[in-house]
């Protein structure tokens, strides 16, 4: 988050993107909101900072990132009920920034579906399970007939293993058993998108498991596109791809794979990456930085297979005098003659994501 002084919004003209094959697209997102203040001059507050994200049809990607570091921003221009300052934003094939009002209305009914985190915002009070995913159906009409509908919403509640809550209210549900009606509500007329915001932040770990193994099974069997976002850095072990919010930009995203080893035995892995935008920025780890004292300025170099990163010359000076103590024992090359890789991107290590 970024808080300075009000000004003019940016005027940028946002990068020209056409309807883009992925079913999320985010170039270089931007939201600022202003805030009042009773004591002077009102602040603004750059919730998302040029953020950049892709997922493509039938993904499931976990978005996680500490507090207060533009998720649930993040979440609310992807389901159309906010509007980005700047930048670009497509979700399953609506450009978000250009849709009329009419046209919001109409994506929000059909195109994504919702989990919040508050289960009190996703089911209402005085109906049942049932009742609440008939009411969703009912809203688009796209399944007809009472039967058909009956049919469907049993199909529903069965595939998110919630069928015993079908006469039962929100209250009468553990928090888990709600969220995985609401997940059934989500995606009851058929979306190509569900957009799920904290959907286990007020679950236990069992239940959050649960909840998070029914949305992977939802995007395994409808192939929904899912993005789910969290603080709760346990949900990337249900994903194959996790992106790291940071100050509301994407920094690393950490991709899990599985593999055969020489013996033939599975192995996991999972392999941490950094995320380099349009225009080659990227973010180096906060303890690659802090590792090296990395401050202010660093150089480059490129090699033929990486790029290696040094202290700039300011901590330099003071490094070299401890670089050349170091050379006379060892005759490890300083960083004016031949540099020695500090922070670089080889082939990360699988057993080491950091
Ligand atoms: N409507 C708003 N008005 C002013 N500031 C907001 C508003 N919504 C969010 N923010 C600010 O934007 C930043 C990101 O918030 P948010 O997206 O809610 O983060 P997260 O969901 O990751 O906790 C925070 O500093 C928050 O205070
Ligand atoms: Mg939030």
């Amino acid at each position: 988050m970024a808080v300075r002084q009000a000004r003019q919004a940016p005027t940028a003209a946002p990068p020209r993107v056409g309807a883009p094959d992925a079913d999320i697209l985010c170039v270089d997102l931007v939201r600022i909101f202003k805030v009042a203040s009773a004591s002077g001059p009102g602040v603004e507050v750059q919730a998302l900072q040029g953020l950049n994200l892709r997922v493509d049809p039938g993904e499931l990607v976990a978005v996680v990132g500490a507090s207060g570091s533009g998720k649930s921003t993040l979440l609310s221009i992807l389901s159309s009920l906010d509007q980005p300052t700047a930048g670009v934003a497509w979700v399953a094939g609506h450009d978000l920034l250009t849709m009329t009002e009419k046209e919001r209305v109409v994506f929000r009914r059909h195109s994504v579906g919702f989990v919040w985190q508050q289960t009190s915002r996703n089911l209402l009070p005085y109906l049942s399970a049932s009742e609440n995913v008939a009411a969703a159906l009912a809203i688009p009409g796209q399944v007809r007939g009472t039967s058909a509908r009956q049919a469907r919403v049993a199909e529903l509640l069965d595939l998110l293993e919630v069928s015993h809550c079908a006469e039962r209210r929100p209250g009468e549900m553990s928090g888990g058993e709600q969220q995985r009606v609401a997940i059934a509500v989500g995606i009851a007329n058929e979306p190509r998108v569900l957009l799920a915001d904290e959907p286990t932040g007020e679950l236990d770990d069992t239940a959050s498991v649960h909840v998070l193994e029914a949305m992977r099974s939802v995007n395994r069997e409808l192939g929904v596109t899912t993005l789910i976002v969290t603080h709760d850095p346990a949900v990337s072990e249900h994903v194959a791809r996790t992106v790291q919010i940071r100050d509301g930009r994407t920094s690393t995203e950490v991709l899990r794979s599985t593999r055969l080893d020489e013996h033939g035995a599975e192995q996991h892995v999972a392999e941490e990456y950094a995320v380099l935008d349009r225009v080659g920025r990227l973010q180096l780890p906060d303890e690659f930085v802090t590792a090296l004292d990395l401050r202010e300025r660093v150089r480059l170099a490129l090699e033929p297979d990486h790029v290696g990163v040094w202290p700039g010359q300011q901590q330099s000076a003071e490094a070299s005098v401890v670089e050349r103590a170091g050379n006379e024992r060892d005759e490890t090359p300083g960083p004016h003659d031949e540099p020695r890789p500090a922070a670089s991107t080889p082939e990360p290590d699988p057993e080491d994501p950091s």
